[in-house]
């Protein structure tokens, strides 16, 4: 091979190193979703509508995550995650026979994979695309107000049932559903009052009944979640 010949070799070589290098290093959020995460997870819809595709659901629907999480919550996740749902994703599954009363096989639960911080800031741009459900949202209105956590976990409690099904801290509450002392840091508040509102028009085969929770008891349950996350931040 003559000199100029080589050069020019070398010249190729490097322009296609170089490229391959530039794209590992710019992080492609929607070819990660794709490669590592589909595999668990629906992002594309539309939501089960039977009991066998509910039955197959590992991981939970993604697909309308620009109308559900908070971005900053969504991408710090990404990079640490944490359980949210003290039983995985079916809580008969990972559920073991205790003295009184039946407690969480944790040794069952796979630990959720982490993204470096600039794959996690990647994928949640990416997944903060995805609103199908702007409808649903729109019927929302949040009005501001507080409520004190006393009277927050009576509602929650008392009046409409949900503490059956959700822990407001570690260790107290129903298991079945994902805990909610984190919930008002990591959805949209017009998504939980949506979604409180009736369940099944975001998830037609949802575990989570509908408890027709009167508009007042629903700004209400906004309002207390969003204490209550706040209180559960302070306590780290
Ligand atoms: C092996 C299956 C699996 C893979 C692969 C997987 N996940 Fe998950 N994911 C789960 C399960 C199960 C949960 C529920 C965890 C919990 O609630 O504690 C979850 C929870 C989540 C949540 C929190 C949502 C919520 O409402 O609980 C997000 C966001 C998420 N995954 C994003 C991703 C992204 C992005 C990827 C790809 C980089 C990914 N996951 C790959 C199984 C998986
Ligand atoms: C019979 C059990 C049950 C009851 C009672 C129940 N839930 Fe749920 N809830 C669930 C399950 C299961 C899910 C998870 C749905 C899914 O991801 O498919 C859920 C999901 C949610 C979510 C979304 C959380 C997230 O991170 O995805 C909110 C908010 C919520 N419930 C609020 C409430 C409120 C408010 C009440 C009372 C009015 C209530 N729930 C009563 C079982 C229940």
């Amino acid at each position: 091979m003559n000199k100029n010949k080589l050069r020019c070799l070398t010249t190729a070589v490097t322009a296609v190193l170089a490229s391959v290098c530039f794209n590992a290093a710019a992080a492609d959020g929607n070819e990660i979703l794709k490669s590592s995460c589909a595999s668990c997870h629906n992002i594309t819809g539309p939501a089960p509508t039977t009991l066998k595709d509910l039955w197959s659901r590992k991981g939970p629907d993604l697909f309308y995550a620009g109308n559900k999480y908070r971005p900053e919550w969504m991408e710090a996740w990404l990079h640490k995650p944490t359980r949210i749902r003290p039983t995985g994703m079916f809580y008969a599954d990972n559920l073991k026979s205790g003295e009184k009363y039946e407690v969480v096989d944790a040794a069952k639960l796979a630990e959720h994979p982490a993204l470096d911080k600039e794959k996690a800031a990647a994928v949640t741009s990416e997944l903060m695309k995805l609103k199908p459900h702007d409808d649903l949202i729109a019927k929302e209105t949040i009005e501001p107000g507080t409520i004190g956590l006393t009277m927050g976990e009576m509602v929650f409690d008392k009046f409409t049932g949900c503490l059956a099904c959700h822990e407001i801290e570690p260790g107290y509450g129903g298991v079945s559903g994902p805990e909610v002392y984190t919930a008002g840091a990591r959805l949209q508040p017009a998504y939980i009052a949506s979604f409180t509102r009736n369940p099944q028009a975001w998830d037609p085969k949802t575990w989570m009944p509908n408890k027709h929770v009167s508009d007042v008891n629903i700004q209400k349950i906004v309002r207390y979640l969003d204490a209550l996350s706040k209180e559960a931040n302070n306590a780290n």
